[in-house]
């Protein structure tokens, strides 16, 4: 079978799909047994060079050469923004393509209503890059927790504030430097400030919060705190008592029935001896605990081109595989509980 795919964005995350799906090609398509093609991809400036692969298919900046073209089931949108992206992704859902994105701000802010739109239209609607890059994370929740009661889960799930952490800890670099180093590296988004100011790990809290108590949460149910206001004195500081400084996400059971979540993204203490307290730079780690299995921790980038473009992909042949066994419209995650938030602490 022969896919067409419709690329939003050519960035950081576009440019490892490209080139994952040329490499790979032959390997996707005898796993598969289908053959994904980029048909077009939308940029927003057409003069930008673009490097790193074979460019066989025309760029625009008009939307409509992908949503109105019969030969593309599948929209893969990793270029960011919110109000621009929603309504590409709902136009793509309506016109019954499938859809695959990385986009946290717009999951976290409008997931439950898209979910709904791709039901109603028996299309797949993916999207494991939103939450900690090349982690198999949601995947992992949907399917290995289903029998099991998640009590918490809670990790590392920045990687710029990691990566920056890291540099001023271990490299004595400056803030300013480490910031400069990361967006320069791939990992910050196009504007940092929601990287550094904890709302990207509370994009993705809320996300891993409906995969793993099936909750829809806002922003105004969590506590929210970044580093920016962090200093290098901070750091030594907390390193010379024997503790590492980690942007921690963390949703939780709490109370006596434990039927209500607190849900929060603060600085932590980390001891050395904490197996978090191990994982640097833009790397991420997911802690899960479920009341039989225990705890489980899940390591590895999160964030950067390649990794990021690999859970693209995993969603991209998880979408041919529903098409050839005629199964799309299957359920990524699901809001079915009825679980309490508790009041966010100030
Ligand atoms: P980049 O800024 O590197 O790339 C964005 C791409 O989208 C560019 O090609 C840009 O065009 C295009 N674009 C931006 N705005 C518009 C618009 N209004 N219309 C058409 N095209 C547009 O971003 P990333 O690749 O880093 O990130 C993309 C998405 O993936 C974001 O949602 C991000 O949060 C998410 N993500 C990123 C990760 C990472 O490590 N970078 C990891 C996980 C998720 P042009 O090239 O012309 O500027
Ligand atoms: N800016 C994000 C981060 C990209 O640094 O974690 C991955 O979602």
């Amino acid at each position: 079978m022969d896919i067409g795919i419709g690329l939003f964005g050519l960035g950081t995350v576009g440019s490892g799909v490209v080139k994952i799906l040329q490499e790979n090609m032959d390997q996707i398509t005898k796993r598969t047994g289908s053959r994904l093609t980029v048909k077009h991809a939308v940029v927003h400036n057409l003069n930008k060079p673009r490097h790193g692969f074979t460019q066989d298919f025309p760029i625009t900046d008009n939307a409509s050469d992908i949503l109105d073209n019969d030969d593309i089931q599948i929209v893969v949108e990793v270029m960011g923004t919110l109000d621009q992206a929603y309504d590409i992704i709902k136009r793509a859902l309506n016109a019954k393509k499938h859809v695959v994105t990385a986009n946290k701000d717009l999951i976290a802010s409008h997931g439950q209503e898209l979910v709904a739109i791709a039901e109603a239209n028996g299309v797949d609607l993916f999207f494991e890059a939103a939450v900690a890059g090349g982690i198999p994370i949601l995947r992992t929740l949907a399917s290995s927790f289903t029998a099991d009661e998640i009590s918490r889960v809670a990790g590392i799930i920045n990687g710029t504030s990691n990566f920056i952490l890291t540099q001023m800890a271990i490299n004595n670099l400056s803030y300013a430097e480490a910031l400069k180093l990361a967006q320069d590296k791939g990992f910050a988004e196009s504007d940092p400030t929601n990287d550094v100011e904890g709302f990207d790990a509370a994009f993705k809290l809320i996300i891993l919060s409906n995969f793993a108590f099936g909750i829809q949460p806002v922003l105004g149910d969590l506590t929210i705190n970044g580093i920016a206001n962090l200093t290098d004195t901070d750091i030594a500081d907390a390193n010379s008592f024997g503790y590492a400084v980690k942007l921690l996400g963390v949703a939780q059971r709490v109370g006596d029935t434990k039927e209500a979540i607190s849900i929060e993204v603060a600085p932590h203490l980390v001891p050395f001896t904490h197996p978090l307290a191990t994982v640097n730079n833009e790397n991420n780690a997911v802690l899960v605990n479920g009341e039989s299995v225990g705890e489980v921790m899940l390591y590895g980038p999160g964030a950067g081109e390649m990794p990021t473009a690999n859970s693209v992909l995993s969603d991209l042949t998880n979408v041919a595989t529903d098409l050839a066994l005629n199964t799309p419209g299957r359920p990524f995650n699901s809001f079915n509980q009825d679980l309490n938030l508790a009041k966010p602490s100030q």
